[in-house]
Protein backbone atom coordinates (compact mmCIF):
# COMPACT_ATOMS: atom_id res chain seq x y z
CA UNK A 1 0.00 0.00 0.00
CA UNK A 2 2.91 2.23 1.02
CA UNK A 3 5.00 2.24 -2.20
CA UNK A 4 1.53 2.29 -4.43
CA UNK A 5 0.77 5.78 -2.60
CA UNK A 6 4.57 6.39 -2.58
CA UNK A 7 4.67 6.29 -6.85
CA UNK A 8 1.12 7.87 -7.16
CA UNK A 9 2.41 11.11 -6.23
CA UNK A 10 5.88 10.52 -7.41
CA UNK A 11 6.48 13.74 -9.00
CA UNK A 12 6.73 17.27 -7.06
CA UNK A 13 5.85 19.66 -9.71
CA UNK A 14 8.25 22.57 -8.17
CA UNK A 15 10.53 23.10 -5.58
CA UNK A 16 10.71 25.78 -3.14
CA UNK A 17 14.47 27.72 -2.53
CA UNK A 18 15.28 28.24 1.20
CA UNK A 19 17.59 31.20 0.23
CA UNK A 20 20.30 32.70 2.72
CA UNK A 21 17.84 33.39 5.66
CA UNK A 22 14.04 33.52 6.84
CA UNK A 23 14.55 36.59 8.95
CA UNK A 24 12.98 39.72 6.56
CA UNK A 25 14.78 42.57 8.06
CA UNK A 26 17.87 40.49 6.76
CA UNK A 27 16.18 39.51 3.33
CA UNK A 28 15.46 43.46 3.27
CA UNK A 29 18.94 44.10 3.46
CA UNK A 30 20.29 41.20 1.44
CA UNK A 31 17.65 42.42 -1.36
CA UNK A 32 19.16 45.49 -1.17
CA UNK A 33 22.81 45.01 -1.29
CA UNK A 34 22.11 41.68 -4.11
CA UNK A 35 20.47 44.45 -6.27
CA UNK A 36 23.03 47.01 -6.29
CA UNK A 37 25.77 44.02 -6.65
CA UNK A 38 24.06 42.71 -9.58
CA UNK A 39 23.49 45.82 -11.39
CA UNK A 40 27.10 46.65 -11.29
CA UNK A 41 28.22 43.38 -12.02
CA UNK A 42 25.71 43.90 -15.66
CA UNK A 43 27.59 47.15 -16.28
CA UNK A 44 30.86 46.53 -15.38
CA UNK A 45 30.82 43.39 -17.71
CA UNK A 46 29.11 45.10 -20.26
CA UNK A 47 31.69 48.08 -20.23
CA UNK A 48 34.80 45.34 -20.15
CA UNK A 49 32.81 43.37 -23.31
CA UNK A 50 32.65 47.20 -25.42
CA UNK A 51 35.92 48.11 -24.36
CA UNK A 52 37.81 45.36 -25.66
CA UNK A 53 36.42 45.86 -29.28
CA UNK A 54 38.26 49.38 -29.03
CA UNK A 55 41.56 49.08 -30.89
CA UNK A 56 43.92 49.66 -28.31
CA UNK A 57 42.81 46.31 -26.38
CA UNK A 58 43.01 44.19 -29.69
CA UNK A 59 45.53 41.45 -27.95
CA UNK A 60 44.72 37.76 -27.36
CA UNK A 61 44.62 38.60 -24.11
CA UNK A 62 41.47 41.02 -23.95
CA UNK A 63 39.90 38.79 -26.74
CA UNK A 64 39.67 36.04 -24.08
CA UNK A 65 38.69 38.62 -21.08
CA UNK A 66 35.80 39.82 -23.20
CA UNK A 67 34.50 36.50 -23.25
CA UNK A 68 35.40 35.44 -19.98
CA UNK A 69 33.38 39.23 -19.01
CA UNK A 70 29.89 37.57 -21.25
CA UNK A 71 30.09 34.07 -19.11
CA UNK A 72 30.20 36.18 -15.92
CA UNK A 73 27.60 38.42 -16.95
CA UNK A 74 25.34 35.29 -17.94
CA UNK A 75 26.52 33.27 -14.92
CA UNK A 76 25.32 36.42 -12.61
CA UNK A 77 22.33 36.10 -14.61
CA UNK A 78 20.77 32.98 -14.66
CA UNK A 79 19.56 32.68 -11.25
CA UNK A 80 20.23 35.88 -8.99
CA UNK A 81 17.23 37.72 -10.38
CA UNK A 82 14.99 35.22 -9.23
CA UNK A 83 16.75 34.69 -5.99
CA UNK A 84 16.89 38.86 -5.79
CA UNK A 85 13.11 39.11 -6.41
CA UNK A 86 12.46 35.94 -3.79
CA UNK A 87 13.97 37.58 -1.27
CA UNK A 88 10.87 40.22 -0.87
CA UNK A 89 8.34 37.27 -1.79
CA UNK A 90 6.47 35.00 0.67
CA UNK A 91 6.08 31.87 -2.45
CA UNK A 92 9.88 31.17 -2.64
CA UNK A 93 9.10 28.00 -5.45
CA UNK A 94 10.62 27.39 -8.68
CA UNK A 95 9.26 25.07 -11.31
CA UNK A 96 10.47 21.68 -11.76
CA UNK A 97 11.84 22.49 -15.37
CA UNK A 98 12.76 25.92 -14.06
CA UNK A 99 14.83 24.19 -11.37
CA UNK A 100 16.83 21.97 -14.08
CA UNK A 101 17.02 24.58 -15.99
CA UNK A 102 19.39 25.97 -13.26
CA UNK A 103 21.46 23.33 -12.63
CA UNK A 104 22.16 22.87 -16.40
CA UNK A 105 22.82 26.65 -16.75
CA UNK A 106 24.73 26.58 -13.51
CA UNK A 107 27.33 23.70 -15.29
CA UNK A 108 26.83 24.79 -18.71
CA UNK A 109 28.36 28.63 -17.77
CA UNK A 110 30.71 27.15 -14.69
CA UNK A 111 32.21 24.73 -16.57
CA UNK A 112 32.34 27.36 -19.89
CA UNK A 113 34.48 29.79 -17.30
CA UNK A 114 36.70 27.24 -15.70
CA UNK A 115 37.97 26.33 -19.07
CA UNK A 116 37.85 29.91 -20.02
CA UNK A 117 40.46 30.75 -17.00
CA UNK A 118 42.28 27.82 -18.03
CA UNK A 119 42.97 29.13 -21.75
CA UNK A 120 43.64 32.81 -20.10
CA UNK A 121 46.37 30.90 -17.95
CA UNK A 122 47.89 29.74 -21.28
CA UNK A 123 48.03 32.93 -22.52
CA UNK A 124 49.86 34.57 -20.08
CA UNK A 125 52.47 31.41 -19.64
CA UNK A 126 52.64 31.98 -23.76
CA UNK A 127 53.35 35.81 -23.40
CA UNK A 128 55.89 35.56 -20.59
CA UNK A 129 57.81 32.40 -21.09
CA UNK A 130 57.38 32.48 -24.73
CA UNK A 131 57.32 36.31 -25.49
CA UNK A 132 58.97 35.98 -29.21
CA UNK A 133 56.75 33.68 -30.70
CA UNK A 134 53.44 34.97 -28.49
CA UNK A 135 51.62 36.60 -31.45
CA UNK A 136 52.18 33.47 -34.01
CA UNK A 137 51.15 30.77 -31.65
CA UNK A 138 48.26 33.10 -29.86
CA UNK A 139 46.63 33.88 -33.27
CA UNK A 140 43.31 34.56 -33.89
CA UNK A 141 42.52 30.72 -34.87
CA UNK A 142 43.65 29.78 -31.64
CA UNK A 143 42.01 31.68 -29.89
CA UNK A 144 38.69 31.12 -31.53
CA UNK A 145 39.45 27.79 -30.92
CA UNK A 146 39.96 27.62 -27.15
CA UNK A 147 36.58 29.98 -26.94
CA UNK A 148 35.00 27.17 -28.83
CA UNK A 149 36.31 24.59 -26.49
CA UNK A 150 35.43 26.21 -22.99
CA UNK A 151 31.28 26.64 -24.29
CA UNK A 152 32.12 22.78 -25.65
CA UNK A 153 33.43 21.51 -22.31
CA UNK A 154 31.00 23.34 -20.82
CA UNK A 155 28.28 21.85 -22.68
CA UNK A 156 29.42 18.05 -22.30
CA UNK A 157 30.37 18.99 -18.56
CA UNK A 158 26.44 19.91 -17.88
CA UNK A 159 24.94 17.41 -20.73
CA UNK A 160 26.34 14.45 -19.15
CA UNK A 161 25.45 14.94 -15.51
CA UNK A 162 21.97 16.31 -15.97
CA UNK A 163 20.27 12.97 -16.74
CA UNK A 164 21.13 11.05 -13.81
CA UNK A 165 19.04 13.49 -11.72
CA UNK A 166 16.17 14.50 -13.44
CA UNK A 167 15.21 11.15 -13.64
CA UNK A 168 15.32 10.48 -10.16
CA UNK A 169 11.91 10.10 -8.42
CA UNK A 170 10.87 13.05 -6.60
CA UNK A 171 7.86 12.69 -3.90
CA UNK A 172 8.73 14.99 -1.35
CA UNK A 173 9.71 17.30 0.37
CA UNK A 174 10.34 19.92 -2.01
CA UNK A 175 12.31 22.50 -0.02
CA UNK A 176 15.90 23.06 -1.44
CA UNK A 177 17.93 24.97 1.12
CA UNK A 178 20.27 27.29 -1.28
CA UNK A 179 19.55 30.48 -3.37
CA UNK A 180 19.72 28.43 -6.64
CA UNK A 181 18.60 24.58 -7.48
CA UNK A 182 22.44 22.61 -7.86
CA UNK A 183 23.19 18.91 -8.23
CA UNK A 184 23.93 18.15 -4.27
CA UNK A 185 20.98 19.61 -2.72
CA UNK A 186 17.93 18.68 -5.45
CA UNK A 187 19.65 14.80 -5.66
CA UNK A 188 19.43 14.85 -1.83
CA UNK A 189 15.47 15.80 -2.28
CA UNK A 190 15.15 12.48 -4.38
CA UNK A 191 13.15 9.52 -2.46
CA UNK A 192 15.58 6.48 -3.30
CA UNK A 193 18.99 5.92 -3.33
CA UNK A 194 21.42 8.42 -4.90
CA UNK A 195 24.51 6.81 -4.43
CA UNK A 196 25.27 6.52 -7.92
CA UNK A 197 24.30 10.08 -8.45
CA UNK A 198 26.44 11.22 -5.87
CA UNK A 199 29.31 9.26 -7.88
CA UNK A 200 28.70 10.86 -11.10
CA UNK A 201 28.80 14.09 -9.26
CA UNK A 202 31.93 13.74 -7.58
CA UNK A 203 33.41 12.06 -11.05
CA UNK A 204 32.50 14.79 -13.02
CA UNK A 205 32.19 18.17 -11.35
CA UNK A 206 34.73 17.39 -8.85
CA UNK A 207 36.99 16.39 -11.46
CA UNK A 208 36.73 19.33 -13.57
CA UNK A 209 37.06 21.53 -10.77
CA UNK A 210 39.79 19.53 -9.08
CA UNK A 211 41.69 19.26 -12.64
CA UNK A 212 41.29 22.89 -13.69
CA UNK A 213 42.37 23.92 -10.91
CA UNK A 214 45.39 21.80 -10.35
CA UNK A 215 46.65 22.60 -14.30
CA UNK A 216 46.28 26.81 -13.20
CA UNK A 217 47.90 26.68 -9.90
CA UNK A 218 50.96 24.92 -12.12
CA UNK A 219 50.66 27.13 -14.89
CA UNK A 220 50.78 29.59 -12.62
CA UNK A 221 54.01 28.36 -10.63
CA UNK A 222 55.71 28.28 -13.90
CA UNK A 223 55.14 31.69 -14.85
CA UNK A 224 55.88 33.39 -11.20
CA UNK A 225 59.31 31.10 -11.39
CA UNK A 226 59.97 32.53 -15.12
CA UNK A 227 59.34 36.32 -13.54
CA UNK A 228 61.72 35.28 -11.05
CA UNK A 229 64.57 34.50 -12.66
CA UNK A 230 64.11 36.32 -15.87
CA UNK A 231 62.95 39.64 -15.10
CA UNK A 232 64.74 41.36 -11.76
CA UNK A 233 63.29 44.71 -11.83
CA UNK A 234 60.36 46.37 -13.54
CA UNK A 235 57.58 43.75 -14.76
CA UNK A 236 55.27 45.01 -12.40
CA UNK A 237 52.64 44.93 -15.34
CA UNK A 238 52.83 41.46 -15.66
CA UNK A 239 52.89 41.20 -11.88
CA UNK A 240 49.70 42.71 -11.29
CA UNK A 241 48.49 40.78 -13.49
CA UNK A 242 49.18 37.83 -12.59
CA UNK A 243 48.47 38.74 -8.93
CA UNK A 244 44.60 39.46 -10.75
CA UNK A 245 44.42 36.07 -12.13
CA UNK A 246 45.98 34.26 -9.40
CA UNK A 247 42.96 35.99 -7.14
CA UNK A 248 40.07 35.24 -9.70
CA UNK A 249 40.87 31.72 -9.77
CA UNK A 250 41.29 31.36 -5.83
CA UNK A 251 37.83 33.07 -5.28
CA UNK A 252 36.25 31.06 -8.05
CA UNK A 253 37.47 27.37 -7.28
CA UNK A 254 37.71 27.59 -3.61
CA UNK A 255 34.46 27.39 -3.10
CA UNK A 256 33.70 25.45 -6.13
CA UNK A 257 36.52 22.48 -4.79
CA UNK A 258 34.79 22.65 -1.53
CA UNK A 259 31.17 21.88 -2.83
CA UNK A 260 31.66 19.22 -5.78
CA UNK A 261 34.41 17.13 -4.23
CA UNK A 262 32.76 16.35 -0.95
CA UNK A 263 29.22 16.88 -2.68
CA UNK A 264 27.27 15.20 0.48
CA UNK A 265 28.74 16.96 3.64
CA UNK A 266 28.44 20.09 4.64
CA UNK A 267 24.82 21.52 3.31
CA UNK A 268 24.03 24.49 5.66
CA UNK A 269 27.53 25.96 4.39
CA UNK A 270 27.08 25.58 0.69
CA UNK A 271 24.34 27.93 0.26
CA UNK A 272 26.99 30.46 1.50
CA UNK A 273 29.92 28.92 -0.92
CA UNK A 274 27.41 29.39 -3.55
CA UNK A 275 27.44 33.30 -3.26
CA UNK A 276 30.74 33.22 -3.77
CA UNK A 277 30.70 31.94 -7.84
CA UNK A 278 27.58 33.22 -8.49
CA UNK A 279 27.49 37.17 -7.02
CA UNK A 280 31.33 37.33 -6.20
CA UNK A 281 33.34 36.04 -8.91
CA UNK A 282 31.21 37.79 -12.07
CA UNK A 283 31.69 41.19 -10.55
CA UNK A 284 35.40 40.50 -9.28
CA UNK A 285 36.70 40.39 -12.82
CA UNK A 286 35.28 44.05 -14.00
CA UNK A 287 36.58 45.68 -10.51
CA UNK A 288 40.31 43.59 -10.52
CA UNK A 289 40.59 44.45 -14.56
CA UNK A 290 39.73 48.24 -14.03
CA UNK A 291 41.60 48.89 -11.02
CA UNK A 292 44.59 46.72 -11.78
CA UNK A 293 45.34 47.58 -15.65
CA UNK A 294 46.10 51.18 -17.12
CA UNK A 295 45.04 49.99 -20.55
CA UNK A 296 41.76 49.48 -19.77
CA UNK A 297 41.46 52.20 -17.52
CA UNK A 298 42.52 54.23 -20.64
CA UNK A 299 40.40 52.68 -22.80
CA UNK A 300 37.22 53.08 -20.47
CA UNK A 301 38.39 56.78 -20.35
CA UNK A 302 37.96 57.22 -23.96
CA UNK A 303 34.43 55.34 -24.03
CA UNK A 304 32.96 57.68 -21.66
CA UNK A 305 34.13 60.71 -23.43
CA UNK A 306 33.06 59.25 -26.55
CA UNK A 307 29.53 58.80 -24.63
CA UNK A 308 29.43 62.02 -23.25
CA UNK A 309 29.98 63.61 -26.04
CA UNK A 310 27.34 62.19 -27.85
CA UNK A 311 25.11 63.10 -25.30
CA UNK A 312 26.27 66.48 -25.82
CA UNK A 313 25.35 66.39 -29.23
CA UNK A 314 21.77 65.08 -29.08
C1 LIG B 1 34.44 35.98 -27.86
O1 LIG B 1 34.74 35.01 -28.80
C2 LIG B 1 34.11 35.11 -30.04
C3 LIG B 1 34.43 33.92 -30.91
O2 LIG B 1 35.31 33.02 -30.39
C4 LIG B 1 34.51 36.41 -30.71
O3 LIG B 1 33.93 36.54 -31.98
C5 LIG B 1 34.10 37.54 -29.81
O4 LIG B 1 34.54 38.76 -30.33
C6 LIG B 1 34.64 37.39 -28.41
N1 LIG B 1 33.96 38.35 -27.56
C7 LIG B 1 34.56 39.34 -26.95
C8 LIG B 1 33.72 40.24 -26.15
O5 LIG B 1 35.74 39.51 -27.03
Amino acid sequence: MESVKLLNQSQVSEFILMGLTSLQDIELLLFALFSVIYLATVLGNLFIIVSVFTPNLNTPMYFLLGNLSFVDMTLASFATPKMIVNLVKNQKTISFAGCFTQIFLLHLLGGAEMILLVSMAFDRYVAICKPLHYMIIMNKKVCVLLVATSWLSGLLHAALQLPFVVNLPFCGPNMVDSIFCDLPLVSKLACTDTYLVQIVIIANSGMISMSSFLILLISYSFILITIRSHYSTGQSKARSTLTAHITVVMIFFGPCIFIYVWPFSNHSLDKFLAVFYTIVTPILNPIIYTLQNKEMKTAMRKLWRVFVNSRKYT
